[in-house]
């Protein structure tokens, strides 16, 4: 069309000369705005041309990526919408839960606890706390948060000392005193122990049985308090995790927080579905020590 138009104009120059200035019978010299069009119009019959040979070439050929659709090199066919990005879907698990693993956060609740939360919930996922007594009451909202979206909440003592150096007195104290923070905050009682370090011996067995609680350590240990370095996180969690098994992560440094999108996503796309310890365990044997299901 646009071609049309400009020999219609050069047309009319010459139809327009010819009349009044026979000598000099020269058709005026198009405008450059009129080139432009020009060139633009035939640039694009070049474009369905290309395009109407491509679409005519044998599927197999055009399916071939050394053959380029040249519509698409020269922007005649609208790119498609990138779909958005999909947060993952949870892996489907059975009812026993068999393709089930942990992730479990110690030594909070913290200031980035609270992102990580945010995260969980986007990335519909439940996850465990083991929380000591004082960031407990530091943070009894956060508390009720995980409680009411469904995470568990564990005993991770007063002081954080190693359970295996105090007295059976002592040890009782520690746990005693941690659950009444989170009963405190929560409403709830605690049924899972973890002892700082993973530091145990029989009265810290004993201590836990008398108080109904079992013992949660893991078999997956990302060293994330050591190397804070997010992908790492990312790389032990999701490399290492098998179904059952109970991660190790603390939610007090706001690397870790970094990872866990990462490692949810790497879980789910080995088939496994990261949950709580509650899920995971559903019935806990007081006293009995699990470093996996
Ligand atoms: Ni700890």
């Amino acid at each position: 069309m646009r071609r049309a138009a400009l020999a219609t104009v050069v047309l009319t120059g010459i139809v327009g000369t010819a009349g009044t200035a026979p000598a000099a019978a020269l058709p005026a010299a198009p405008g450059a705005a009129q080139v432009q069009e020009s060139v633009a119009g035939i640039q694009s019959d070049m474009r369905a041309g290309a395009q109407a040979a491509y679409s005519q070439l044998p599927s197999h050929v055009r399916n071939n990526p050394a053959v380029k659709n040249p519509a698409k090199q020269l922007g005649l066919v609208k790119p498609k919408k990138q779909p958005k990005k999909k947060t993952s879907k949870p892996a489907k698990t059975d009812p026993n839960c068999s393709n089930c693993v942990a992730i479990t956060f110690d030594d909070g609740p913290a200031a980035p606890t609270k992102r990580l939360l945010k995260i969980l919930e986007r990335k519909d996922t439940h996850a465990s706390f083991f929380v000591t007594a004082g960031n407990a009451k530091r943070n009894p909202q956060m508390l009720k948060s995980m409680e009411r979206a469904g995470h568990t909440i564990g005993n991770h003592s007063i002081t954080h000392r190693r359970m295996d150096t105090l007295d059976y007195g002592q040890v009782a104290g520690e746990i005693e005193g941690a659950n009444k923070a989170i009963k405190a905050a929560t409403g709830q009682s605690a049924r899972w122990l973890r002892p700082p370090y993973g530091a145990m011996n029989d009265t810290v067995t004993k201590a836990a049985r008398d108080k109904g609680m079992a013992i949660a350590l893991w078999d997956v240990d990302t060293l994330d308090w050591k190397h804070k370095n997010p992908s790492t996180t990312c790389n032990v969690a999701t490399t290492q995790a098998s179904a059952g098994s109970i991660i190790l992560m603390h939610d007090i440094h706001a690397q870790t927080v970094d990872a866990v999108e990462c490692v949810i996503d790497g879980l789910r796309a080995k088939g496994l579905e990261p949950v709580a310890l509650d899920r995971l365990l559903a019935t806990p044997h007081p006293g009995k020590t699990y470093t996996r299901r």
